[in-house]
């Protein structure tokens, strides 16, 4: 490590006589041992010994990191991670009235009736966001214990999922498969005597998975966390001839306090019971995390996701290193709801702040965001 040779001779190179000179400011900074610098050089003879770091990586004062970030045509041209609104997934909520709902916990966002969704989708489709996810919010009525209506040809979802196909040939859409919104417990999956079934969910979710499918659904995604739904789906499928349909699993999907938003837009919060620790990941676990991933994969998942985002970039991380495969990351409603609440106050610039966050996602190593800011991102993208 190479050192100011005014910081050695205090050391007592100079035989005890006081310091010749004070050392310089920049020969200050190499000597403190807190400096993120001295941290990088004391690092850097493993990172030689890895072939990961050239010879000579230099040192202030002749390395000064602030000339790259010196003018916006060079930070341009150094920046590592890159938004683009092919990167952008817009969940959007369906209601079984006609018209629209604003959900409270989400300013800005809003449940479409059948007659508006068209409609709204429209702008975000010719902005070039390459997909949708379609979520519905179903007649409570509708809803009970053994979840049939998941499996109703002609349900809420169903009916969504042909009227956006219609209009917007060339948009993904993309569903989700667990049984929350159709369920008079909200969980997942089917309950009996106050437990969550695996198995029997499992045949459920496969009837989901056929039905949307066949009403044109181009991605399925199951977000239920049930052990065995990627292979038992992708069997469903390869059998009923939509092998060319795509399964997202969620594969990394947290027992989050983030989703509350989320439950208020599809109605599920207020019926749930209890809460879904005992199939939704634990939040201390990130090794489990790239086990949920290679099973999914081995079953048949053509892409992954984390969910929820900011909180589990890590995680992101991690499975994109590991796996290098697609990997989507969720910023889900109680993140969304975060940032609005604070710009709504004045306390955030919400355009900056919506925009960081998602670039943070892409640096992680997202390959997609699934996010309800994708409309107002694809229109600043557009802006630059
Ligand atoms: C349902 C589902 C949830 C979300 C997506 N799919 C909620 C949950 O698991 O309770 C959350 C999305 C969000 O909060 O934006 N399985």
């Amino acid at each position: 490590m190479r050192c100011g040779s005014g910081t050695r001779l205090r050391r007592g190179g100079n035989g005890g006589r006081p310091p010749v000179r004070e050392p310089a400011a920049h020969e200050r900074v190499m000597a403190s041992p807190e400096t993120k610098s001295n941290i990088f050089l004391r690092a850097l003879p493993d990172a030689r010994r890895a072939g990961q770091a050239p010879e000579t990586l230099g040192a202030y004062p002749r390395v000064r990191m602030r000339r790259n970030r010196t003018d916006a045509w060079t930070r341009r041209l150094v920046a590592e991670a890159r938004l683009s609104v092919d990167d952008l997934i817009w969940p959007v909520f369906v209601q079984d009235t006609d018209g629209e709902t604003e959900v409270q916990s989400m300013p800005g966002v809003k449940r479409y009736g059948l007659d508006r969704l068209v409609e709204a989708v429209g702008p975000v489709a010719a902005a070039g966001v390459p997909a949708v996810a379609l979520f519905p919010n179903v007649d409570p009525a509708l809803r009970t214990p053994d979840c049939a209506e998941a499996a109703n040809p002609d349900n809420l979802v169903c009916q969504a999922i042909r009227a956006v196909k219609a209009a917007y040939p060339d948009l993904g859409v993309i569903c989700d498969v667990a049984l929350d919104p159709f369920n008079s417990d909200g969980h997942d999956g089917l309950v009996r005597g106050g437990r969550i079934l695996n198995d029997e969910t499992v045949e459920v979710l496969c009837r989901q998975a056929l039905v949307q499918a066949e009403a044109g659904c181009d991605v399925i995604a199951p977000s239920d966390m049930m052990d065995g739904r990627i292979g038992a789906i992708r069997s469903a499928l390869d059998a009923a001839a939509l092998d060319e349909v795509k399964i997202l699993a969620y594969s990394a999907k947290y027992a989050s306090a983030f989703y509350g938003p989320f439950r208020d837009a599809v109605g599920s919060g207020a019926m749930l019971t209890g809460d879904k620790k005992t199939y939704q990941m634990d939040p201390a676990n990130s090794d489990e995390a790239l086990r949920e991933v290679a099973l999914d994969l081995e079953e048949g998942a053509d892409m992954v996701m984390v969910k929820p985002g900011l909180p589990y970039l890590d995680v992101v991380r991690r499975i994109k290193e590991t796996f290098g495969v697609p990997t989507m990351v969720y910023q889900v409603s109680g993140e969304y709801a975060m940032i609005k609440a604070a710009a709504l106050q004045g306390w955030l610039d919400n355009d900056k702040v919506v925009m960081e966050s998602l670039l943070a996602f892409k640096r992680a190593g997202a390959d997609a965001i699934l996010t309800y800011a994708a409309p107002e991102a694809a229109r600043l993208l557009k802006a630059g």
